[in-house]
């Protein structure tokens, strides 16, 4: 029999509203607090602000458990548990910016009857116990605290939180921990539990261990071109082997996101702080910080070394399909770095929201593809977007004014990419020629 629970969610982004519908989903009753009065707005006319993939349908099916406010003080009143969804964007110095949890926190004064606070937020290392220190100054000894990390992906999130590969609760006493699991009951995963400070780390190490599958990926993707070998059969292969696995190791211009960027910069800078230099960290941030780079670097080659005055077509914007996020998207250092070397920008998303800021105030978008590909001297695929497998390339190829295609993710068949007339080159495989 599911314990019904009153949770309080703060902050109303990606994983705050994810949480929120879900937890409603399990039969709770969620109140989900921001500081957006625009966001709350939506939310409170039945509308959603991101998208995100069934979230619209999972809050309109429980609506009735959900409601969405401002008031943090009316949000903590009604509760009994109150969860931390809050962003915490880095500083100058690569810390966390933990000022939104603090205010959080500042405003549980009152809130005597609280059962719990959970942190979801990325924090590092440490924080819980500073939370509970502070906690227990301002008189709520007697409230439980624990961290519960978020593991989500973006596009997939309500399904990933639904059936995750485990829910991992970090709390110093065990009925916390088992209001927590509780909170959980009827989500389809194993539930791992352990103290505040490793679950803290299990966050950061998670997210820095993709990436750093990623970026090796990249870095044999780069020997590939330069010895001939095919990365594509490479991985294949080498994810067959069941102690590697086939996850998170597709080459491509790069990682982005609202998560690993940050994220394996704070597990640096946490590291960083105590004296200690994670380089293999480092050298993974550096692969990706090169990876976009060498893509208009090749493109640049191609172009016999001029880009100025070329159009380019960047053909995705969002930092993965999916989602409209386009935060660290590779996206926006290809453009930077296409307008930098003197080039015209065209570009098409189908999530992206417009965006007034530059690079993409400069560039021009088109509704579609094949718009956007239209006069351009080559195109660039940026994001893996189903959409692009549909496009008339053979159109395409006629309306270019150089049949010439960088396929940054690997999305499209060589050898028919090259039929169609085109120059296609692409991540860690040889570049193949247009026969036409
Ligand atoms: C990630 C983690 O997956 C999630 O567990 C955590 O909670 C938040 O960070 P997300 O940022 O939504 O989720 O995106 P994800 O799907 O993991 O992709 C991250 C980036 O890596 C994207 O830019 C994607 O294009 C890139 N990527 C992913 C690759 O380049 N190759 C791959 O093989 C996989």
């Amino acid at each position: 029999m599911l314990e019904k629970r009153r949770v309080a969610v703060f902050g109303a982004g990606y994983i705050g509203l994810v949480t929120g519908a879900c937890f409603a989903s399990l039969g709770h009753d969620v109140v989900v607090r921001d500081i957006q009065r625009e966001r709350i707005d939506i939310l409170q006319n039945g509308g959603v602000p991101i998208h995100e993939d069934g979230l619209a349908e999972l809050i309109a099916e429980n609506a009735d458990r959900l409601t969405f406010t401002l008031d943090a003080e009316e949000a903590v009143r009604e509760s009994d548990v109150v969860y931390v969804c809050v962003d915490t964007p880095p500083t100058p110095s690569g810390d966390a910016d933990l000022s939104r949890i603090w205010q959080v926190i500042g405003t549980l004064r009152e809130a005597r009857h609280l059962a719990a606070v959970v942190v979801k937020s990325t924090v590092p290392v440490g924080t819980g116990a500073r939370v509970r220190a502070a906690m227990d100054r301002g008189g709520l000894q007697h409230v439980g605290y624990a961290s519960n990390p978020e593991f989500t992906a973006e596009g997939h999130a309500v399904h990933d939180f639904m059936h995750p590969d485990r829910v991992v609760i970090g709390a110093d006493d065990p009925e916390t921990a088992k209001l927590v699991a509780q909170l959980h009951e009827g989500v389809d995963g194993p539930v791992v539990t352990m103290d505040v400070a490793s679950a803290e780390m299990v966050k950061l190490a998670a997210n820095a261990l993709l990436a750093t599958k990623i970026s090796f990926a990249n870095e044999i993707a780069t020997i590939c071109e330069a010895t001939g070998a095919d990365v594509e059969h490479v991985v294949h292969a080498v994810g067959l082997d069941h102690r590697l696995g086939p996850h998170y190791m597709k080459p491509g211009v790069g990682w982005g996101g609202s998560c690993f960027p940050k994220d394996s910069r704070a597990l640096r800078a946490m590291a960083s702080n105590s004296g200690y230099s994670f380089q293999m960290l480092s050298s993974v941030i550096e692969v990706n910080d090169l990876q976009p780079r060498r893509a208009v670097q090749r493109l640049k080659d191609e172009l016999d070394g001029v880009l100025a005055d070329r159009t380019i077509a960047l053909l995705g914007i969002a930092f993965k399909p999916g989602t409209d996020d386009v935060r660290e998207a590779p996206s926006t250092i290809l453009a930077s770095r296409l307008l930098a070397e003197g080039a015209a920008v065209r570009c098409w998303d189908p999530l992206a929201p417009p965006l007034e800021t530059a690079p993409w105030s400069v560039a021009t978008r088109y509704a579609t593809p094949l718009e956007a590909m239209t006069g351009a001297d080559a195109v660039i695929i940026v994001t893996e977007w189903p959409e692009l497998r549909e496009v008339a390339w053979e159109k395409a190829a006629a309306a270019m004014a150089r049949p010439l295609i960088f396929d940054g993710r690997n999305l499209l068949d060589a050898q028919q990419m090259g039929s169609l007339g085109f120059t296609y080159m692409s991540v860690g495989r040889r570049t193949v020629r247009g026969t036409a």
